[in-house]
């Protein structure tokens, strides 16, 4: 996710189980241009593998360059396509979510990019342009006819946006077809441990993929993976051991952002660039949320500038959340 998913969360998410972790979209433009911002998304860390990387576009020539970039750059292990952003600067532009108006076009562009490079090529896309145009079942089939080797389902159209629940049955029809015989993830509303194992037993699907129930809370994984495993909740993650995660998180954040990358050479590099990236994180812990009048801390967490201040802002926090408790 733009924005979210920076390598220091990833880790925290892949050692709390999730099965794989996504970069944040990578506009193949940007990476043909060499842009610093698009060279620092496609950086991958061995201990977060299997990784993919996903790059979004909105012709066969730059997809297809830009694919051949990530693979000999950045050496992912799997290349995903968005077909799936939503937001007018991507999807108005006829990339992402866009390309459910040209269907031909987003075939062309897998297919091609499928034969560009040797490492396995995934998609992620949505319903359908909007409620008239739910074209899925279809074009599951003709992506899988191009070489794919999963595919992600967010049960959305454009039009929803973000909006409305997400609807799942036509990602469970797509699982159903007999034609089907890639893995489909489906994605979409799962926030908690119940509606994840809800999601397999209901629609078949081989995995969930879980976006925004992350923000803020890493150990996510952890109570949805010990759920499947067993039908109970992870009781062994304590509030302490909550906010040290929030402050390994920071630490790690920071870290990144300092640590020296010759492909990145010329860009200023700062604790605070790490800091920006992780605040909006804690602001958004759902651990926060009840305590009464959190609005001014919060402002202080998405301002403060090193690692200190946040450090005190954490502590601040679970002063509040405790004192609720007695
Ligand atoms: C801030 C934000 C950034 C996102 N960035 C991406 C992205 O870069 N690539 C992508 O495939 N989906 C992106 N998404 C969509 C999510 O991956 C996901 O498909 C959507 O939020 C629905 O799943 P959820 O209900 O689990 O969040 C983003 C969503 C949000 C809210």
């Amino acid at each position: 996710m733009e924005d979210v998913t920076d390598q220091a969360f990833r880790l925290l998410c892949k050692e709390f189980g999730a099965s794989m972790v996504y970069s944040e979209f990578v506009s193949a433009d940007a990476l043909i241009r060499s842009v610093n911002r698009s060279l620092e998304k496609i950086r991958v860390d061995d201990s977060e593998r299997p990784v993919a990387i996903q790059i979004y576009g909105r012709d066969v020539p730059s997809m297809v360059e830009a694919a051949q970039i990530v693979e000999s750059e950045a050496h992912p292990d799997i290349l995903d396509i968005n077909f799936g952003c939503p937001v007018k600067k991507v999807a108005g532009k006829g990339a992402g979510a866009g390309m459910l108006r040209t269907p031909e076009l987003m075939l062309d562009i897998t297919r091609e990019v499928v034969r560009a490079v040797k490492i396995p090529v995934t998609v992620k896309t949505r319903l359908g342009w909007d409620c008239q145009n739910k074209i899925i079942v279809e074009l599951a089939e003709q992506l899988q006819d191009c070489g794919i080797e999963a595919l992600t389902i967010h049960g959305r159209t454009r039009s929803q946006m973000y909006q409305g629940e997400a609807d799942w049955t036509l990602i469970g029809e797509v699982k159903q077809n007999p034609r089907m015989h890639i893995p489909i993830i489906g994605n979409g509303d799962i926030c908690t441990a119940e509606q994840a194992a809800d999601a397999f037993d209901r629609y078949g699907v081989d995995a969930v993929m879980i976006g925004r129930a992350t923000f803020g809370q890493p150990w996510l994984f952890k109570d949805v993976r010990t759920y499947l495993d067993t039908g109970m909740h992870d009781d062994t993650m304590t509030l302490d051991w909550k906010m040290e995660v929030l402050k390994r998180q920071v630490r790690t954040s920071v870290a990144y952002s300092l640590r020296e990358d010759n492909a990145l050479k010329e860009r200023k590099r700062t604790e605070l660039g790490g800091i920006m990236h992780v605040r909006r994180h804690l602001a958004n812990c759902p651990l926060f949320k009840g305590i009464p009048d959190f609005r001014q801390t919060r402002i202080k967490i998405l301002r403060a500038e090193t690692q200190e201040e946040l450090f005190d802002l954490l502590d601040e926090a679970k002063e509040r959340i405790l004192s609720l408790k007695s």
